[in-house]
């Protein structure tokens, strides 16, 4: 048998930088006149001025316009605008616009400049870190996408003065979801510091993001494509994208993560994958934040068929991640779909 190799590892460096400060965003994207940018409905109307001039898409920002018909039209607004290879879309919004528009720069011409300007607590500390695209498709939550890149993060903590108590909330979860997997001071240092981070002071909101942004680096750094130490990332992600779904997306991805993650770990609890400390002081971190922890299922035969359509299953089960201990994660695969039912039925 001959083989021959196709080495395609390192040939295209992909390394970018993750900026972190407050008000400079202006000054920033005065630096990108010639590229397109994609703006969420939201930022529009409160930084509608950061646009003037600009060639923007306004998109709606919600799980449901998070839609390959939503790709469809950055795509045209790509075409229409002449838009070539070397062009760059400005994503400046929160998970859903960075999602989407980091998928349709993967696609457009087989992949252009995109660049991430998140607004949200939760697409700063995760998902405008680390390429992963995509949107939702049919009844499943981003299961259609592409590891794309972007060329640079900017992470303005002045956004957050505008966010909402809710989408603060929203991204908290994510946070937390940090400290639990992969540093025990970290957590603890949330919850001595609940008064602070409520009042958002600036100053321990801009070391929490970077201390989120700084693991999700690491993990990113050594498992681009989600082979290995990237998985543990998804804790609370299956049960919370099932939750999202469930719920027609009135609950919010954060929400579902943080009751995602309480019951995951009950489940292991029960499996014998964690440890009774973990779901305790779980279940306290999520309380002084006021997560809920428990969802009720609206419909059983839904909820159980999103849960196996998950991205990480495979055909021989699901593959959920647990907080063994507080600072320390695994993962398991080849879960039974129906134990999980024992377990919330
Ligand atoms: N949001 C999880 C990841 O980027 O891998």
């Amino acid at each position: 048998m001959r083989k021959i190799h196709v080495d395609l590892e390192k040939q295209v460096d992909e390394s970018y930088d993750i900026n972190l400060s407050s008000g400079f965003i202006e000054d920033t994207l005065s630096h990108y006149e010639d590229a397109f940018f994609l703006a969420d409905s939201t930022v529009y109307a409160f930084y509608g001025e950061l646009f003037q001039g600009r060639r923007t898409f306004v998109l709606e920002a919600s799980e449901k316009a998070k839609s390959i018909e939503s790709v469809i039209s950055v795509l045209e607004f790509l075409h229409d605008g002449g838009c070539r290879r070397d062009g760059t879309l400005v994503a400046v919004g929160g998970g859903i616009t960075g999602d989407l528009g980091g998928f349709a720069a993967s696609l457009y011409m087989r992949g252009i400049n995109y660049v991430q300007v998140p607004t949200t607590l939760l697409s700063m500390v995760d998902s405008s870190v680390g390429g992963k695209t995509g949107v939702n498709f049919l009844t499943s939550k981003n299961n259609i996408g592409a590891f794309h890149q972007p060329k640079a993060v900017y992470i303005d903590t002045d956004f957050l003065k505008t966010l909402d108590d809710d989408e603060f909330l929203n991204g908290m979860a994510e946070v937390v979801k940090y400290g639990a997997i992969f540093d025990a001071d970290f957590f603890d240092m949330l919850l001595e510091k609940k008064a602070e981070v409520i009042a958002r002071n600036q100053d321990v909101l801009l070391e929490i993001i970077t201390e989120c942004c700084r693991m999700k680096a690491e993990v990113v750094k050594e498992d681009e494509k989600e082979q290995g130490v990237r998985k543990l990332l998804n804790f609370g992600h299956t049960f919370g994208h099932a939750i999202e779904t469930d719920s027609g997306f009135a609950v919010k991805h954060g929400f579902g993560v943080a009751t995602g993650m309480y019951l995951e770990n009950m489940f292991g609890l029960k499996e014998g994958y964690c440890s009774e400390d973990s779901v305790k002081r779980l279940s306290e971190i999520l309380d002084a934040y006021g997560f809920d922890k428990e969802y009720k299922i609206k419909d059983k035969d839904a909820f159980f068929a999103a849960l196996s359509a998950d991205k990480k299953a495979d055909k021989k089960g699901l593959t959920v991640v647990f907080a063994s201990e507080i600072g320390k994660a695994e993962w398991v695969s080849g879960i039974k779909a129906d134990l999980v039912k024992d377990f919330y039925c």
